[in-house]
């Protein structure tokens, strides 16, 4: 009998990527034009939290992004703890033609102050960067705060998908090959199933008998 050498899905790397950031600011449109690239001019608030994920490769090895879309909106807040513990990469969005939204930036950072900062990725996107005629960030203002808090940058448009390849395949992917090295090692906060913590508590036990 020949048993199957296929990789098992929980040996691929797993990353948790979080979008936090204003009500209407974008975050599910940006999350639609990654999954499916698509756009859709209707707002539909997001209720709680939205759960995607995907599988990408970044040179060539596998890695799955679990993709978590935030609600903007006020009275779910005091859930974003709880999502932010775990996370390996905060997205933090903002609407470049909405200075609120911009401002609010610190409120978010606060929020996600539980997050394990040497071990993650924060990332900032200016987005609906299509709104050159109702801009109220500039492009310099954006750049100044990500690199004050050493923040990758880019302003995208999730209509127009401008700026998304340089977020993502580029600047992101290029940042989780070189802090993550999801080809040499798994993520220090990786994401374990209650069968996987089984299993590492038995194997502990069993190492501490033959000791
Ligand atoms: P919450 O779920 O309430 O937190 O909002 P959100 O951040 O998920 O916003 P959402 O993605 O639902 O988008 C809000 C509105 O902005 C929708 O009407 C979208 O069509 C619009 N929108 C999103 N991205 C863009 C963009 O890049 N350009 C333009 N012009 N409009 C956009
Ligand atoms: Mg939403």
């Amino acid at each position: 009998m020949t048993s199957s050498k296929a990789t098992p899905t929980e040996e691929i790397p797993k990353y948790k990527l979080i979008f936090l950031g204003d009500q209407s600011v974008g975050k599910s449109c940006i999350l639609n034009r990654f999954m499916n690239d698509a756009f859709n001019e209707e707002y539909q608030a997001t209720i709680g939290l939205d759960f995607q994920s995907k599988d990408v490769l970044i040179e060539g090895q596998k890695i799955h992004l679990l993709l978590y879309d935030t609600a903007g909106q006020e009275k779910f807040r005091s859930l974003i703890p709880m999502y932010t513990r775990d996370a390996n990469i905060i997205l933090f969005v903002y609407d470049i033609s909405c200075r609120d939204s911009f401002l609010h930036l610190t409120d978010w950072i606060k929020e996600s102050s539980n997050a394990k900062v040497d071990e993650i990725i924060f990332a900032l996107a200016g987005n609906k960067n299509d709104l050159e005629d109702k801009r109220e960030i500039s492009y310099e203002e954006g750049k100044k705060f990500a690199e004050e808090h050493n923040y990758i940058f880019q302003e995208i448009s999730a209509k127009t998908s401008d700026g998304f390849s340089e977020l993502f395949n580029k600047k992101l992917f290029d940042k989780i090959k070189t802090k993550f090295n999801p080809a040499g090692k798994k993520p220090k906060t990786e994401i374990k199933n209650d069968e996987q913590i089984k299993i590492e508590k038995q194997k502990g036990k069993k190492k501490k008998k033959c000791c």
